[in-house]
């Protein structure tokens, strides 16, 4: 045989042998008994994490560095309540983009997950099955030959379905039908494990699970019914602040997800008053453009978000309004609405206000970048973009 051929072949058997080996990092919270998992494409290093536990950030973003990988995504198996994402963080630390189910109640995840979903990182491919029944939003997902359950399927068991809009007779179906109909020799990667295993197989889940191999529908529901477990000792805690992605908040639950119509004497001036969270959410989805009215001297000095288009409504020297304003926001907005951030929420309503005389759906950021000065006059510390953990950089 020539050696090129030779060479070839053997190249060929180092590269089909790595695909078989391709498996993710799974990494475990012990406070929460939580597996996080990191898959990544071995080429581009494009990576993907499944359900990041806030407490382990710093762990997680080492084995990031340490593997030379770039996170993409943070996906969210469901709206956890025993312990908080740090998907939020790791879209501001990494860059990543954050997904979870469009059941779930994730209002600031960028993309809302459907049944068939796919996300793409490097050249690899996730896939989202919707296996209701711990939660109505529940979702597992799938990766080669590897199925990552949240608490849909544990090994020997299943999540609980007596609170957060559970349902035993869904879970039984997400578990028997959609789950055990995937191959049997898929590795089962569970959302938690209480006693040291790591993973299993469709194929031994179908034979040895105590909760459903060899139950009747009616069987399991009884089960489910007769376990009397305890309340999550967070869930009061981790649930609302899951459905923020992690990012804690003063005050107003869902509120803030909702814009608020412009009011007092700017009342039907512009088109509301939106939270940076709210408008993040609307920026990452792709249905808004996020326009920072600052001078160019506080977007150098004092930071910018990423991806904001800057359209100065008053420039240094003397504070001079910008002749071109108004070409230069309807530029921006091509067409999407528009969300308008200063520095403290002033500017910002002048330029709503301007930009809806212009036929644009403009809404004013709430308490922008730095938000309110504090006792000291020192701005950061009461509200405003950065105060949220939303993205921004220094140059
Ligand atoms: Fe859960």
């Amino acid at each position: 045989m020539h050696a090129n051929q030779c060479e070839g072949i053997q190249r060929m058997s180092r590269v089909s042998g790595m695909l078989r080996m391709m498996k993710p990092i799974q990494l475990f919270d012990a406070a929460s008994s939580t597996f996080t998992y990191v898959l990544f494409d071995q080429i581009t290093r494009d990576a993907l994490i499944i359900d990041p536990v806030d407490e382990q950030i710093e762990r997680d973003l080492a084995v990031l560095r340490e593997y030379g990988l770039k996170l993409v995504w943070t996906v969210e198996t469901h709206a956890h309540a025993d312990h908080i994402t740090s998907a939020g963080k790791l879209a501001e630390l990494a860059g990543a983009k954050t997904a979870a189910p469009l059941g779930c109640d994730i209002g600031t995840a960028g993309v809302q997950l459907a049944h068939g979903d796919t996300l793409s990182f490097g050249g690899e491919v996730l896939r989202a099955l919707h296996t209701p029944g711990h939660t109505a939003g529940s979702m597992s997902l799938v990766w080669r030959h590897h199925v990552f359950t949240g608490d849909t399927l544990l090994i020997g068991g299943c999540g609980r379905t007596d609170f957060q809009s559970g349902s035993a007779k869904d879970l039984y179906h997400s578990i028997t039908q959609v789950l055990f109909d995937l191959p049997d020799d898929t590795t089962v990667w569970p959302g938690h494990d209480y006693h040291g295993r790591h993973h299993s197989t469709i194929g031994v889940e179908k034979t040895h699970n105590e909760r459903v191999a060899g139950k009747s529908e009616a069987e399991f529901i009884a089960l489910m019914e007769s376990l009397n477990l305890p309340k999550p000792r967070r869930i009061d805690e981790a649930v609302p602040a899951n459905r923020m992605s992690g990012l804690r908040h003063d005050a107003g639950g869902m509120l803030l997800m909702e814009p608020r119509p412009a009011a007092g004497p700017h009342r039907g001036s512009y088109a509301g008053d939106v939270t940076p969270q709210l408008a993040w959410q609307w920026v990452q989805a792709g249905v808004a453009v996020l326009v920072d009215v600052r001078t160019d001297a506080e977007r150098e000095w004092v930071g910018f978000v990423p991806g904001a288009v800057p359209v100065p409504w008053k420039q240094w020297p003397g504070m001079a309004m910008n002749p071109d304003f108004d070409a230069q926001v309807r530029q921006a907005a091509g067409g999407k609405k528009v969300v308008l951030l200063c520095r403290s929420g002033v500017r910002s309503i002048a330029a709503a206000k301007r930009a809806t005389e212009l036929g644009l759906e403009a809404y004013n950021i709430l308490e922008g970048f730095e938000g309110d000065p504090d006792a000291h006059a020192h701005r950061g510390q009461h509200g405003g973009w950065r105060r949220h953990g939303l993205p921004w950089r220094q140059n």
